[in-house]
Parts: structure tokens; C-alpha cells; sequence
């Protein structure tokens, strides 16, 4: 049955007296810090030493080193997933006490078995489908962003409890926040950005490459596609009314095109291309693909990215940018 949360079921009181230490202030961190802060708490931020501990100062939050943060009852682990298991077990680990949290912004590193955490702690998870930067302006709007919510270990019985009243400090229940399992949250996660992402940059590459050479002007044919932002408007609309509801702001023109030739683009190999990133991903694959990749100093992923870079379609949309920036 899906559970479905909101700022009714949560109780403040479920965190009095309790430290709160955010780990790790890059983007997640920033926005957690600040909606936590602005909702009456006072979690001070463990960094190491650098640009981003600054900004932290800056902004008027007490920092500390990352061991020292630890000793807070509940730990906001925010820190990339590659990195996190290294720093878990060296500062975080050591200063686990019976009934401390540890809260995670992604079930990565629980759920693929990197961390380990002892069955004295409570383990929850709050997951925001939005990026930290929306987070933090839908908090400041009073919208709020949908979440997943998990317990993967109640030590205190009060796990959900704690969870519901982070939740809601954090802006993770004005639209509802839904409970998943740290399984289910890791795998969706993954899935979307091995397949959806991955192929919309392919078919917009594709079509690029086809109108090129055919001889369109290539700072016309992507201003097109995608440069413009009709396109991301568009899939903006369908994340606010749904897909088949956004093709009404269309013309009729452009709405029968669309519709007449969406089977044209309904390709087995793609579906199965699909269940196949899937299957990697439940199987634990795509995890330790990527806790190789980190071991050898991101080799493999530093030769994707350059080799992207080189290609004349990255030219072309810089480009294009610049001309268009206007003055
Ligand atoms: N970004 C988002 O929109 C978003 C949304 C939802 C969930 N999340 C989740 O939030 C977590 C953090 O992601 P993020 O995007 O905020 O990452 P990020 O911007 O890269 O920030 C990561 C933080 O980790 C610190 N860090 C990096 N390497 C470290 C190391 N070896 N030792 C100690 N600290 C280290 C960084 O500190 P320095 O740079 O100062 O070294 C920084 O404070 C991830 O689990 C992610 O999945 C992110």
C-alpha cells in the first residue's frame, strides 16, 4: 500500500533536545543547512577546510571538523556517494552512540551494502526529487518538494517519528512525501539517470547530426531542438499537468505531428535496453562499476567527459549560447 506523508503528520516535538549536524556543505548540505535553520533548529556543519567551510561561516553557521559534527545525535551524511563510505568509516563510525541517526539524502551507499551501520542507530532517509537548489527555493516559496522516505533500521522505535519532524523542518512534506524502501529509492534513482537522461541527449545528438547534414545551420538547427528552452518548458508543463495534458499548449499543427508520429519512435531495442540497465543496477553491477571508477581516480569517466567535450556539436551549442546570450 502507498503511504503518503504530509506537514499534519509530523510531530516538531520528535526532535527536542536533539543535535543536528549536516555533513558535507556542498549543494544538498547548503539547502538542508539553511531550511533546518530556518525551521528553529541549529545544526552546526562538519567540512574539511576550504571554499565551501567558508561560505558556510559566511552564511553564519557554526563548522567543525567532520569528527567532531559526528558527535551529534542525528548526522545529515551529505556528502557525494563514492566519498561517503571512505569518511563513514574513518569520522563518522568511531563516534556512533546508542540511539544516534544516521540520515541519508540517498539510499546509494545503504543500499548497495557500502555502509554498514550498526543495529543501535536509527538509519532513515530523506530523498528529495528535486534538485538541492529547487529544494531550497520551493522551501523559501513554501511549496515544498516531493521526497522518498525510508527507515531501514528503527533502534529506537522512534525512528519515523524523527523522520517525519526532519522531513517537515527540511520542506519534504508540504507536497507529500512518499515512503519506498532504501532499495527501491537507489534503484529508481539510478534507473532514471542511466536511461532517460542518456537517451534524450542521444536522440538530440542524433537529430543534430541528421538536420546538419542536411545542410540547416547548426546554431539554427539546436536553437531548435533544445537550445530555445520550448523543450524544457515543455517537459516542465508535463511535470506540472503530466505528459498528455502538456501537448494541449501546443498548436494543432504541431499537436497532430506529435501524436500521429509517436509510434514511429516506439523501439523494442530501447525498452530492452532498458531492462538491461535495470538488471545491472538490481544486481549490484552499476555499483561496483562505480566503486571502481572512484578507486582509479575517475580514469574512465575523465575520458568520457573530454571525449565529449572534443566533439563539434559541443563547439557548435557554446556557440550558439553566445550568440543568443544577447547583449
Ligand atoms: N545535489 C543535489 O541536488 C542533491 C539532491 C538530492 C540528494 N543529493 C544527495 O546529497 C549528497 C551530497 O550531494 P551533493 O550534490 O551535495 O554533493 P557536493 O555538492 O559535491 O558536496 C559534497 C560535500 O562533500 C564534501 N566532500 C567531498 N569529498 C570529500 C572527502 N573526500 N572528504 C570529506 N568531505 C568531502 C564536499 O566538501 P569539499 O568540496 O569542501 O571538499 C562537499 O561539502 C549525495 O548523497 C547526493 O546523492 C544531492
Amino acid at each position: 500500500m502507498t503511504v503518503i506523508y504530509y506537514d499534519a503528520d509530523a510531530n516538531p516535538l520528535a526532535l527536542e533536545g536533539q543535535s543536528i549536524a549536516v555533513i558535507g556543505y556542498g549543494n544538498a548540505g547548503r539547502a538542508f543547512a539553511h531550511n533546518l535553520r530556518d525551521s528553529g533548529h541549529a545544526p552546526v556543519i562538519g567540512n574539511i577546510e576550504d571554499m565551501y567551510s567558508s561560505f558556510a561561516r559566511d552564511e553564519g553557521f557554526e563548522v567543525v571538523p567532520i569528527a567532531e559534527a559526528a558527535k551529534a545525535m542525528i548526522k545529515l551524511l551529505l556528502l557525494p556517494d563514492e566519498v561517503m563510505p571512505e569518511v563513514y568509516l574513518n569520522h563518522i563510525s568511531p563516534a556512533l552512540k546508542q540511539n544516534d541517526a544516521l540520515v541519508f539524502a540517498s539510499s546509494y551507499n545503504v543500499a548497495f551494502g557500502f555502509i554498514e551501520p550498526p543495529a543501535f542507530v536509527d538509519v532513515m532517509l530523506i530523498a528529495p526529487r528535486a534538485s538541492a537548489v529547487a529544494m531550497r527555493e520551493r522551501y523559501l516559496e513554501r511549496t515544498g518538494t516531493p521526497s522518498f522516505l525510508a527507515v531501514s533500521q528503527d533502534a529506537t522505535g522512534a525512528a519515523w517519528d524523527r523522520l517525519l519532524a526532519l522531513a517537515q523542518a527540511v520542506g519534504g512534506l508540504r507536497s507529500g512525501a512518499m515512503e519506498l524502501t532504501f532499495r527501491q529509492e537507489a534503484e529508481l534513482d539510478l534507473f532514471t539517470q542511466q536511461t532517460i537522461i542518456p537517451a534524450i541527449h542521444n536522440l538530440l545528438f542524433t537529430a543534430a547530426d541528421v538536420l546538419i547534414r542536411e545542410g540547416y545551420p547548426a546554431e539554427a538547427a539546436l536553437l531548435d531542438l533544445y537550445l530555445s528552452g520550448e523543450l524544457s518548458k515543455s517537459l516542465e508543463t508535463a511535470g506540472e499537468i503530466g505528459l498528455v495534458d502538456s501537448l494541449k499548449f501546443l498548436s494543432p499543427t504541431a499537436q497532430y505531428g506529435v501524436l500521429s508520429r509517436l509510434e514511429r519512435f516506439n523501439e523494442p531495442k530501447v525498452r530492452r535496453q532498458m531492462e538491461q540497465a535495470l538488471q545491472e543496477i538490481r544486481e549490484g553491477k552499476f555499483a561496483q562499476e562505480w566503486a571502481s571508477e572512484y578507486a582509479s581516480g575517475y580514469v574512465r569517466l575523465d575520458a568520457i567527459r573530454q571525449r565529449r567535450r572534443k566533439s563539434p556539436l559541443w563547439e557548435a551549442e557554446q556557440q550558439t549560447l553566445e550568440t543568443f546570450r544577447g547583449e
